[in-house]
């Protein structure tokens, strides 16, 4: 009887256990993603998702983390230090609980800009190939960044809108 079980489907108390063990090496992870207040909606379920979905990377200061042109790559959040990215002209800062990466995914296009580690970044990062599956999950996320997406294009609009008045080759009134 035990044999047969041996080469059985797994039982449901050796499928826990291995949760259990799964979830206590996944634990500083979820630790991490519990301050990022992108995720704040998530549920302890879910953000044990992204962290077995989700890889950890560091990069150092002056290091490109993604670049411009570049094909491919995923959805970066920022765990901590700061990342500069250079857009219509203007130098943004990012900081924890930030993400970038996010237009290359959802436009299906090379990156739209140069993303570089300022002081030391630790990131994690989404693979493409899990992006829209994990947004069509978690809505609130997929909010979020539109939320943000909505933010850069305001701001690059507003400075082009304010240059065109500096400049007078705006609309006439
Ligand atoms: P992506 O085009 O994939 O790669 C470069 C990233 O820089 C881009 O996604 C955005 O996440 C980020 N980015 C582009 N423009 C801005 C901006 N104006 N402000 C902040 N971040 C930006």
């Amino acid at each position: 009887m035990d044999r047969q079980l041996a080469h059985g489907p797994p039982s449901e108390r050796a499928i826990g256990a291995l949760e259990r063990d799964l979830t206590e090496e996944l634990a500083p992870e979820i630790e991490a993603l519990r301050g990022v207040p992108f995720f704040e909606d998530l549920t302890p379920e879910d953000l044990r998702r992204i962290a077995t979905i989700g890889e950890r990377r560091t990069f150092g200061a002056g290091e490109p983390i993604v670049t411009k042109d570049s094909v491919g790559g995923g959805l970066y959040v920022i765990l901590s230090g700061t990342a500069t990215v250079e857009a219509g002209g203007k130098v943004h800062r990012l900081g924890p609980g930030q993400f970038f990466g996010e237009m290359a995914l959802l436009a299906r296009r090379p990156r739209s800009a140069t993303v570089t580690a300022e002081e030391t970044v630790e990131a994690l990062t989404l693979e493409a190939t899990y992006f829209r599956p994990f947004l069509i999950k978690n809505p609130s996320v997929a909010v979020t960044i539109l939320e943000g997406v909505a933010e850069r294009l305001r701001e690059v609009q507003d400075r082009v809108a304010r240059e065109h008045a500096g400049t007078g080759s705006g609309e006439p009134s």
